[in-house]
């Protein structure tokens, strides 16, 4: 039966794609694409819904998987294709997609095992080999059955009585069914991030964030002020690995602080996370350092608003090397856009996120790291879509401003810099003017610019 549906859609097929699709076999060409881009997330204990590591598992979902990857939602990856090129890009091939839906149309022929790959070993081990040092959480967080879980923080002392260096960082999410994703941060002694809260307990950031005391244009470009980030773990996602001389710094005196986001799963269960970090064995050329472009303090969202456009823009005070880009928004968060106006006039779009997703938190590594000199104008664009359209909305008749809640909405465009390891002076940038932004880089249309707010850093 499923052999002469097969041969009928492979003569259709045939004609649409050309010949070589049309013999695709589950064994041969789709399991290898499945172990590369899917099943890092979809087999037993990892957050995909469904295992996809056998026939018997896969051919059930064939028509899901036929739609989640015609409409590229399926591996998640929200970077446009037209800029920039980046190491973690998990995004299918066109050629990739083709192979899927010729199988999927093809009715699915399974092929012969002695052309398939051999399984993928999944170890439960480190991925960056064994630790030089371990710390847990101190506790377990009680994840419950169901509801959304606001973002949970626990500060853990560090021990350290020197500067470190770490070459690896890996997040180990004691419970990999409901960890949506997890920030670990540094915060160096006196650092002002949440200062009031406990350590060795879960507390939610709202009710001990503080604006810093910091003046204005000092606020965001220092570690003092702003934790240092570590590692953003989300599933699939591979642990910091930083190249030879590479490494992030961790103060003596430090705290580690994790950032949790459960996504309860229908089951009451706990979770307690754990960091390993690898040392630096070598002498550091260049240290790894998250700074954040934003201006999330004045965003005021009016109720049922499409389309809530801000921007930020800073003039570079001295050269930096740019290793990648989080976006970071709510739940509201609609589109994210780095670019970059050179000394010469030249400009160019460093990473654009058209439908960011709240729920994928993902980091974008170039694949190149990239020079920015001294006196370039770098530039944050964001949106927001505050209206019912947004399926993620909880409020749409609500005003939303910045803060730390999921309701409420942020925008920080964080970006990891490569610096010089001994640099003291971490102010990178100073206030550039809204009219520094020339159109031609812009995404807003004529109308929805006289909605952007614009300013410097917050
Ligand atoms: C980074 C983790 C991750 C990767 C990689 C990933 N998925 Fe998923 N997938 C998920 C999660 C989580 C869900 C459920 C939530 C959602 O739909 O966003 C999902 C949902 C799906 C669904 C929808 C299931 C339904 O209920 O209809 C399909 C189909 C699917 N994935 C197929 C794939 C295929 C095929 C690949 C590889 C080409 C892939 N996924 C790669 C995490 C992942």
């Amino acid at each position: 039966m499923r052999i002469s549906a097969w041969l009928f859609a492979a003569a259709l097929v045939g004609a649409a794609f050309g010949a070589s699709p049309s013999n695709v076999t589950f064994d041969r060409d789709v399991l290898p694409l499945l172990e590369k881009n899917c099943q890092t997330c979809h087999r037993p204990g990892e957050i995909g819904p469904m295992p996809l590591l056998t026939y018997q598992q896969v051919r059930p979902w064939a028509k899901a998987i036929r739609a989640a990857v015609l409409q590229h939602k399926m591996p998640p990856w929200h970077a446009d294709p037209n800029f920039g090129h980046f190491a973690n890009d998990r995004s299918l091939s066109e050629a990739d997609v083709k192979t899927l839906v010729a199988w999927i149309d093809n009715g699915t022929p399974e092929g012969s095992p002695k052309n398939a790959p051999k399984p993928l070993v999944f170890s439960d081990g480190w991925r960056i080999g064994e630790p030089d040092l371990v710390i847990e959480m101190p506790l377990a967080y009680n994840v419950p059955v169901t509801g959304i879980v606001n973002y949970q923080y626990i500060i853990v002392p560090s021990g350290f009585t020197e500067d470190k260096w770490v070459q690896a960082v890996e997040v180990r999410p004691g419970n990999r069914g409901v960890v949506h994703h997890a920030v670990l941060y540094s915060r160096e002694p006196g650092g002002e991030y949440a200062a009031a809260a406990p350590k060795g307990e879960f507390f939610e950031l709202a009710k001990y964030y503080k604006v810093t005391s910091r003046p204005k244009d000092e606020r965001m470009f220092s570690a003092v002020s702003e934790p240092e980030h570590l590692q953003v773990y989300a599933p699939g996602a591979d642990p910091i690995q930083l190249g030879p001389g590479q490494a992030r710094l961790i103060k003596a005196g430090s705290d580690i602080i994790f950032e949790m986001h459960y996504t309860p799963n229908g089951t009451a269960t706990t979770d307690r996370t754990k960091v390993g970090f690898i040392f630096a064995k070598q002498p550091v050329k260049e240290r790894v350092h998250t700074i954040r472009i934003n201006n999330g303090s004045i965003l005021s969202i009016p109720p049922n608003e499409p389309d809530y456009r801000m921007q930020s823009q800073v003039y570079l005070t001295q050269d930096v090397r740019v290793i990648a880009f989080q976006p970071h928004m709510h739940l509201r968060g609609k589109s994210m856009e780095f670019s970059a106006v050179y000394p010469s006039g030249e400009s160019e779009v460093l990473l654009r996120v058209p439908k960011y997703d709240f729920h994928w938190q993902m980091s974008y590594y170039l694949a190149q790291p990239k020079l920015l000199p001294k006196g370039t104008l770098f530039i944050c664009k964001a949106s927001w879509d505050n209206s019912p359209n947004n399926p993620n909305n909880p409020h749409p008749e609500k005003r939303v401003r910045g803060g730390f809640q999921s309701e409420d909405e942020m925008f920080a465009g964080f970006v990891d810099l490569g610096i010089a390891p001994g640099l003291a002076d971490l102010k990178f940038f100073k206030d550039a003017p809204p009219e520094a932004v020339p159109q031609i880089i812009t995404n807003t249309t004529a109308d929805s610019l006289a909605k952007t707010i614009s300013g410097g850093q917050n």
